[in-house]
């Protein structure tokens, strides 16, 4: 249930480009799910279980399975690119370099912890390996090879990318059978997960932040499926269902919120929010903008 989502556009691209083309990093750092997991439970050959680790899953771009939840590239492969660095190494891909970049990303990520579930009675149904504290921790433990004792004097030179985080967090619950009234009850401590991690990444000597907001869930496929109705009330103009893009749209606007109050108290540091929700609204309502041929 994690993997519901398959993106190929490198949408943060825009974003991001407005700094001018006379932008640079020396590296990428990337935390967040299935939408940007580049390969981490495929490090040692990808499991047999894991049906995102076989074709189709691939074979656009790679030409093989790596991991990555869609037949072609993911978001951050497109900004690696974008900046003239090497693609983002999964960060358990022990032996690799990660001084341009690495990707703790991992499909199934949680914003919360799995106690936050277990809490809830979630806790069987929750696939939770890599939650967004433990990611920090899995950079943490790469920070020596990277920058050795001088973090703040490299770090302040990469880019950082955190999520989009909640995707998970939402479909736990909600598949779960808990109410969206209930589940929009958990978004202000989801919140404060995200700005608590990035202030930490701040702590750590991020400078340059790229946080994503959750994608139009209602326009999903799966809760397409899973939640049709006979009302067409319940649809929106683009065919999506209204409540539960109202719960992205709640999330996004806290998380706006949320960062903007990280962005007063560091002003040497430049957050930026990643509307993800607009460009995959675009992409539902015009998929032949963007290059699907269907
Ligand atoms: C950040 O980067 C610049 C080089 O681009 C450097 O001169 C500066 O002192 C760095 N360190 C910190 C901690 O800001």
């Amino acid at each position: 249930m994690a993997v519901s989502v398959v993106l190929l556009v490198g949408f943060v691209l825009l974003s991001v480009a407005e700094y001018g083309s006379s932008q640079t990093y020396n590296a990428i750092y990337n935390f967040g799910d299935s939408i940007t997991d580049t390969g981490n439970l495929c490090t040692g050959g990808c499991p047999s279980w894991l049906t995102t680790g076989q074709l189709p899953y691939g074979d656009t771009y790679f030409g093989r399975p790596t991991g990555r939840c869609t037949n072609g590239r993911v978001i951050v492969d497109f900004l690696a690119d974008h900046f003239g660095l090497p693609l983002l190494p999964p960060s358990k891909a022990s032996g690799s370099d990660f001084k341009n970049g690495a990707n703790m990303a991992i499909i199934g990520a949680t914003t919360m912890d799995f106690g936050f579930f277990q809490s809830l009675g979630l806790g069987n149904s929750i696939w939770n390996n890599g939650p967004f504290d433990t990611q920090i921790q899995w950079f943490q433990q790469l920070m020596p090879s990277i920058c050795g004792s001088d973090c703040k004097n490299y770090l302040n030179n990469s880019l950082f990318i955190v999520g989009e985080f909640g995707g998970n967090d939402y479909n736990a619950p909600l598949f779960g059978g808990k109410s969206i009234t209930e589940v929009k009850g958990y978004v202000p401590q989801i919140i404060d997960k995200i700005t608590n991690g990035v202030e930490t990444l701040i702590g750590l000597g991020a400078v340059d932040i790229v946080v994503p907001g959750v994608l139009p869930i209602g326009c999903f496929p799966l809760y397409l499926t899973l939640y049709q109705s006979s009302n067409q009330d319940d649809y929106d103009e683009n065919g999506c269902l209204k409540s539960f893009n109202s719960l992205s749209v709640y999330h996004n606007g806290l998380l706006k919120q949320g960062l903007a109050v990280v962005q007063s108290k560091y002003p040497a540091v430049r957050l930026m929010y990643g509307d993800f929700y607009s460009q995959v609204t675009q992409m539902v309502q015009s998929p032949g903008s963007f290059g699907n041929l269907l």
